[in-house]
């Protein structure tokens, strides 16, 4: 058994409210990664412990794991790296990658993670508030597409219209052709 000099990475996974749900991020088999997380081992074939945890407070990460450091890597100035987003399976391969080589403290981050490092204290992106111009922009846009609606129907229209025609003419050229049989008919009597 470990001593705590000796003590590996940890994994904190959270599974709140919005991460691990497919509501808030479709498209991850949640319960596949969680059992796939717990399959870490570090580089001395330990298997790092992973809690699962509730909300972390910074759901628009979701999902979001922290990596405690090893002691080893506290020791040389390692501290527990928060990451956010973590949904493709390469990101969880990163990680394992990471914590194999030694994870905080003693392992660089890999590239992959780079831009997935997030804190406890992040703030929600604010939605960038649309100017003027780019409402203008959006409803004239809206205003071509109905145009372009309107041109498509009267283009239908006027096709409709046309097969009507050549129809009535069709049916009207048949029923001549009839009368002229039956004027043959007549003479020929
Ligand atoms: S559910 Fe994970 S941060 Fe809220």
């Amino acid at each position: 058994m470990s001593s705590t000099g000796d003590a590996p990475c940890r994994l904190t996974v959270c599974r709140g409210c919005c991460c691990g749900t497919t509501k808030k991020v479709p498209g991850v088999d949640h319960e596949a990664q969680f059992a796939r997380l717990s399959t870490i081992d570090d580089h001395t074939g330990r298997t790092v412990p992973v809690r699962r945890s509730k909300c972390l407070d910074i759901c628009f990460e979701a999902n979001v794991v922290v990596v405690q450091p090893s002691a080893k890597g506290r020791a040389a100035g390692g501290r527990p790296v928060w990451l956010g987003r973590i949904t493709d399976d390469d990101l969880v391969e990163a990680l394992d990658d990471w914590i194999f080589e030694g994870g905080p403290g003693l392992a660089p981050l890999p590239d992959a993670l780079r831009g997935h490092v997030t804190s406890k204290d992040a703030e929600k992106p604010k939605k960038a508030k649309k100017t003027k111009k780019a409402k203008k922009k959006e409803a004239e846009k809206a205003a071509g597409g109905k145009e372009k609606d309107d041109r498509a129907e009267k283009s239908r229209k006027k096709r409709r219209k046309a097969e009507k025609k050549a129809r009535k003419e069709a049916v009207e050229a048949e029923r001549e052709r009839e009368r002229e049989r039956e004027r043959e008919r007549i003479r020929a009597a």
